[in-house]
């Protein structure tokens, strides 16, 4: 039904469309102020969905004219949609609409980047491009034609006729309208092959601007290992002779699947050696997993609704996390992807804007493309894949692609597959779904000398709109240590489902049989980190220190080092004293010990982030001072580089890769470790080796960091400037260089350093890499000079989404979420954050998106 511009949309108001679309035929007169679209639709009433008025949606869409069966009819036009009255039979709606490609800065729809016409349809992008109705459950077939003298006009499926000014495409397999895509330009295709399993010879490009071709070999590479991995892990293969992937520059998200023409963020696609960091070649493979994977789950097995989301990114971002552990280092891989879980989700689970992975409500679904949908959704469904084991995890996947291939499904239905599969009932598993705020799982042990006792006591913390909250089924990883370093009970999973559970061992016993001296055990817990819970277990040094050096679980053994550093930390910010001494000497057995892998390493010598220990303050009931953690920080960073200088050197020396630059893991992991020493060495040598780095690298790894370390020490003037004449042509090396000076400024010149690059001529403000590239390190990666005391960072944040929202409203709204911790801080602080948020609640004519993050984070 046509709905008011803010009103709230809940899942259980969920009703099916009334009508079924058995073809959809689309022209499109392309023109960058004045496109046409002609639309062709054949609805057929659905007899089983509950009647309601033909209400189809459509925003910034003028209509020209419309017909059904030919007849011209005059539909009631709002800014949402249009209704109009159609017979009890199937029918054939046209419509002409026109549209300016070139004025939608919003990036929703069809517009234009950089003479390039291109679109993002998910999630309610298509409404801006035809009248139609616009829902993930409606499934039709598409014909596209493009007429336009652009040289490539590109649609999804397979190109069915081409010729001078026009081409035209079919997708055989019907899909919902969020997976649209229409691309044209001028544009240069890297093409290559790939033969599926069964024989089947698909077609592969990447089209780029001309002058980027250079840049396309690592997605080629990373697109065919994900079809070939797909195939082997789930049996899944991909149906269609072709497979396009274009680069845009101006793009709000990531990347988008749409069927057969995934269209990307040029900064997720395009690398080269000399450009693109090791980091960057290790996302841009996962990425091109991400959407490749999608095909399956996204694609052919869809969401009936959006509140189903997690259904298909939760599980999407699952398999590109499993593909990269296969690529790579699963234990690295697992580490990475539990740091950024901790640093961003917990952080929204705990903050105003906490919500279930599956959400009840919203205004304006961009808003919900989240950590906890994305980054939760894929945790729960690991856990899922623990609680039942690899064998029903693999039947129960292969139940679901075969019972849902072709529809529009929910949580309930991936769920049943798995419930059918191992004939057990996964209710209370469920409540991961609709349960928002991260579990704390509080431990006790008991040691009578011959019996130990573990007692695991859960609870979630109340989150808006949830005040109480059940227990959930959590897998919980468990290992016993003798206190000679040997393992005395392996990996088991407990699986905990009760408020309470106590786990008895006979160390007696146990000891014995393996001729072992009876004494109390070491619990290594939540082994590989096997639930998204936070452990709440009091431990003394010593025994991090124990574990780090002796546990065979890789995750727990670097979580060890973390706790380590963690306590020395979280006690300095808040004006206490701590001993750093273990952490010390067990970072310098970690680095000397020569079995273990250097991406590893480069883990162990890394420090908590600043709001992970602002976090933990918070946790602990403390007022977190952002100014005293940054500054212990840098203390403890002072002080490992002073103690462990000659390690240190000894370790970069030994760490350096010779010969060409190649992204393999192996090489990637020791320049990650040469790199960590390099930064706290260069506090020690005044910046001398990073000088020297910079000058000789070959490669965007060695020289960002070289230039990032001198920068750190407040050096590398000179090497900036180099950077800058060096790359002022290449936007997406420029982005590092704008975000570089943000993260690395003092506190105190945070905000100085951004509002300076906001006058660059180089920053354009309309491109969310661009505007991403000076607001998100001023809000994430540098929170001292972010909470600086004076509040100019709150205020200059505060102007620029006001001047954004007009023109991008979901960038805009995704920018508010850095100030969701407001409450954690002290009143000064508080107060000027929620001046800032006011001032943009109160701004005239704000958008949907902005005005639903900013009454969320503000707790309206
Ligand atoms: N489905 C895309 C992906 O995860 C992301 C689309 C983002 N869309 C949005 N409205 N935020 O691969
Ligand atoms: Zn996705």
């Amino acid at each position: 039904m046509p709905d008011n511009q803010h009103e709230k949309i809940f899942l259980s108001d969920y009703k099916a469309f009334p009508w079924k679309v058995d073809r959809v035929d689309l022209t499109f007169k392309l023109s960058p102020k004045a496109t046409r679209v002609l639309s062709r639709i054949a609805f057929r009433p659905d007899p089983a969905a509950p009647a309601a008025p033909f209400f189809l949606h459509g925003e910034s869409v003028r209509l020209i004219s419309a017909a059904i069966d030919g007849e011209p009819v005059s539909p009631d036009v709002t800014d949402r949609g249009l209704t109009c009255d159609v017979p009890d039979r199937p029918f054939l709606w046209e419509a002409e609409v026109e549209i300016s490609p070139e004025e939608n800065t919003a990036l929703e729809g069809l517009y234009m980047s950089n003479g390039i016409f291109s679109t993002q349809c998910e999630a309610e992008g298509f409404r801006r491009i035809t009248f139609y109705p616009d829902r993930p459950d409606v499934l039709a077939r598409f014909r596209v034609r493009i007429e336009s003298d652009l040289p490539v006009l590109l649609s999804n499926g397979n190109p069915v006729a081409s010729g001078k000014g026009f081409a035209e495409w079919d997708d055989p397999w019907p899909k919902p309208a969020y997976l649209f895509a229409l691309v044209a330009g001028d544009l240069q295709p890297v093409r290559d092959t790939f033969t599926t399993r069964s024989g089947r010879e698909v077609d592969l490009a990447i089209w780029v601007r001309k002058g980027d071709e250079h840049k396309c070999a690592w997605g080629l590479e990373s697109l065919k290992a994900s079809m070939k991995w797909d195939e082997e892990t789930y049996g899944r293969e991909y149906q269609l002779d072709i497979f396009n992937i274009v680069a845009v520059s101006d793009f709000n998200a990531g990347a988008m699947e749409n069927t057969g023409l995934n269209i990307f963020n040029s900064a997720l696609v395009l690398a080269s050696p000399e450009t693109a960091t090791d980091a960057e070649f290790e996302r841009i493979e996962g990425v091109i997993a991400h959407e490749y994977f999608h095909n399956w789950t996204g694609n052919r097995v869809t969401c009936r609704d959006w509140f189903q989301l997690s259904l298909k990114e939760g599980l999407t971002v699952y398999r590109d996390q499993q593909f990269t552990s296969d690529m790579r280092s699963a234990p690295v891989k697992r580490i990475e992807d539990a740091l950024l879980l901790r640093a961003r989700q917990f952080r929204e689970d705990g903050g105003p804007l906490a919500h279930p992975v599956r959400p009840e409500s919203f205004v304006e679904i961009n808003n919900f493309y989240t950590l906890t949908v994305y980054e939760k959704g894929a945790e729960v469904v690991g856990m899922l894949k623990r609680l039942v084991g690899d064998n029903a995890w693999r039947a129960g996947c292969d139940l679901y692609f075969e019972r849902h291939d072709g529809e529009a499904v929910t949580i309930e239905d991936w769920l049943a597959a798995f419930a059918d599969t191992m004939g057990r009932d996964l209710e209370q598993f469920k409540r991961w779904y609709s349960q928002a705020g991260t579990p704390r799982l509080s431990v006790k042990e008991d040691w009578d000398g011959q019996t130990y006792k573990l007692t695991l006591t859960q609870s979630t913390p109340p989150t808006p709109g949830q005040s109480d909250k059940l227990p959930l089924v959590i897998p919980v990883a468990i290992g016993l240590l003798h206190p000679d370093g040997a393992e005395i009970v392996g990996t088991t999973m407990v699986e905990m489902s009760q408020e309470t559970e106590v786990l008895t061992y006979d160390i007696a016993d146990l000891c014995k049989r393996q001729g072992k001296d009876v004494a109390r055990p070491v619990p290594s817990l939540l082994r590989g980190f096997s639930a998204p819970v936070i452990v709440e277990f009091e431990r003394p040094t010593e025994e991090n220190a124990f574990l780090l050096a002796h546990d065979t679980d890789p995750f727990n053994r670097w979580e060890a080092g973390r706790n380590l550093s963690r306590e020395v930390l979280l006690k300095r910010a808040a004006g206490e004293e701590a001993d750093d001494a273990h952490l010390v000497k067990g970072i310098s057995s970690v680095l000397r010990d020569t079995h273990l892998d250097p991406a590893f390493k480069a883990l162990v010598l890394g420090l908590p982030s600043e709001d992970d220990i602002a976090q933990g303050l918070h946790a602990a009931g403390k007022t977190p001072d952002p100014t005293a953690i940054h500054a212990a920080g840098e203390a403890l960073r002072d002080r490992i580089a002073e103690e462990l200088e000659p390690l240190l050197a000894k370790t970069f020396d030994e760490n350096q890769v010779p010969g060409p630059y190649s992204p393999d893991a192996a090489a990637a992991g020791k320049r990650s470790l040469a790199n960590r020493c390099l930064g706290l060495l260069s506090r020690r040598d005044d910046g001398a080796r990073a000088a020297a780095q910079y000058d000789s690298a070959d490669n965007m790894t060695l020289s960002l960091a070289a230039l990032s370390a001198l920068l750190n020490i407040g050096k590398g003037d000179a090497q900036l400037a180099d950077f800058e004449t060096k790359w002022r042509d290449d936007p997406l090396v420029m982005d590092k260089w704008f975000s570089l000076q943000v993260a690395s400024a003092a506190p105190e010149d945070a905000a100085t350093t951004a509002d300076r690059l906001t006058g660059h001529p180089a920053f354009n403000w309309k491109n969310p890499n661009r505007f991403r590239s000076v607001f998100s390190p001023l809000a994430n990666a540098n929170p001292a000079g972010f909470h600086d005391p004076s509040g100019k960072a709150y205020e200059l944040m505060a102007d620029w989404l006001i001047r954004l929202d007009p023109v991008n409203p979901s960038i805009a709204a995704r920018g508010s979420t850095a100030f969701d911790t407001w409450e954690r801080y002290d009143t000064g602080r508080q107060e000027k954050m929620r001046a800032a948020l006011q001032r943009i609640l109160d701004t005239p004519n704000l958008s949907r998106d902005t005005r639903e993050m900013v009454s969320r984070i503000l707790g309206d």
